[in-house]
């Protein structure tokens, strides 16, 4: 199967490429480096021996993406390209709601114009906002406290009317949990630029010496020991489970929504412990406030993804750690430079 993976350079995106590769899929990259680096390329190529077609470019040139759909005869697109950070989101919306909701319209003109009927979009457990209790089920209702979760909410809704106009497309909304770890041979994983915004790369950024401590955002929640509680999942299941969610929906006209989670929480002072485990470094922290617009606790309820895509997490926070580290420790400023 051929599909095109938009974004395919970056985190979550890399890893599913090489996924992909090992089930006997050909990935085709678009991307635009803007938070990637093309040496993710080598890595991918040394890890199954296929170097995937790449085209560097924005999902925002229509032109762009007409000719990489003339080139290639591409069965499904997966799309992970986008912003993501949420800070950044409130300073600036309009780079958010361009590329993330813009962006997504594009694509999807796009596939129209070359009749290309199969979509899988990133979407995030965001779009639950404040849940009412966990875990959380796709019917929760949805709502976004940020520029970021809006763009997401926005997208799920246009590619909602999407289907609804054009019901011969499949089109599945993947709501991702926490995604951490890297690939379990420590060649690839997460590469933030700048300060990461994120429990798991700030962690083992502390590890492996690069920042003095973690300031663990609020300690008074109620939660097991007073500090938030998130679903981590393992970026190589979360992978997986894009694969499933081809496999089992991508030909199935509709509109396809799924949480990919554990279904299992963990506290921010669980993972720093199960990071100094794994590392044998101890991982300083201290505690600060809160950080505006979190939530005490949020995890998945995965049964629905499990019947339909026949997928579940397989992976421990014990791999999810041992795995970062291997990653950070041999890797300790990211991807080189191409
Ligand atoms: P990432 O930043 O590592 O990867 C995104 C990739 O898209 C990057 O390589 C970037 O260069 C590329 N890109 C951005 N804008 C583009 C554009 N206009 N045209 C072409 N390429 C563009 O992020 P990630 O963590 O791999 O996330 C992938 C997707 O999953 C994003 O849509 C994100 O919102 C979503 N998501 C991520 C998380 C998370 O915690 N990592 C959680 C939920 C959802
Ligand atoms: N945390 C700290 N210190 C830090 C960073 C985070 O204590 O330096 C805490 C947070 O307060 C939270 C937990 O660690 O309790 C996880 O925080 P993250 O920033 O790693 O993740 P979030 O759950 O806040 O959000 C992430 C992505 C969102 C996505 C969401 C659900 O950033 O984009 O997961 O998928 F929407």
């Amino acid at each position: 199967m051929r599909v095109l993976v938009t974004g395919g350079m970056g985190y979550i995106g890399s890893h599913t490429c090489v996924q992909m590769i090992e089930a006997g899929m050909t990935p085709i990259i678009l991307d635009n480096l803007y938070n990637s680096k093309s040496s993710v390329l080598d890595r991918i190529e040394a890890l199954t021996n296929v170097r995937p077609a790449f085209y560097q470019g924005d999902i925002r040139d229509r032109a762009f993406l007409d000719a990489v759909f003339k080139e290639n005869d591409v069965e499904a697109v997966i799309h992970f390209a986008g912003l993501k950070a949420v800070g950044e989101s409130v300073e600036k919306p309009l780079e958010y709601y361009d590329n993330n909701v813009h962006g997504s319209l594009v694509l999807v003109e796009a596939m129209r114009a070359a009749g290309v009927n199969s979509l899988i979009f990133s979407s995030s457990a965001t779009v639950y906002g404040d849940p009412a209790s966990v875990p959380i089920t796709e019917d929760f209702p949805t709502s976004a406290t940020n520029p970021y979760g809006r763009s997401k909410l926005m997208v799920e809704e246009c590619l909602t009317d999407i289907q609804h106009a054009y019901p011969e497309m499949s089109i599945t909304l993947l709501r991702y949990f926490n995604p951490v770890g890297s690939h379990q041979s420590g060649t690839m994983g997460e590469d933030p630029q700048g300060i990461p915004n994120n429990l798991m790369p700030f962690i083992s950024q502390v590890a492996v010496g690069r920042r003095e401590s973690l300031a663990v955002f609020g300690n008074d929640y109620p939660t097991v020991d007073g500090t938030g509680v998130r679903d981590y999942i393992h970026v190589v299941d979360l992978a997986d489970g894009h694969l499933a969610a081809l496999n089992y929906k991508g030909k199935d006209a509709g509109l396809h929504i799924y949480n990919l989670g554990t279904g299992n929480g963990s506290s921010v002072l669980e993972m720093v412990d199960a990071f100094s485990k794994a590392s044998g470094v101890e991982v300083k922290y201290h505690i600060a406030d809160r950080r505006p617009g979190d939530i005490a606790e949020c995890w998945a309820d995965p049964a629905k993804a499990k019947a339909e895509l026949h997928w579940e997490a397989k992976h421990t926070v014990e791999d999810m750690t041992a795995d970062t580290w291997r990653w950070q420790s041999t890797n300790p400023s990211g991807y080189p430079d191409a």
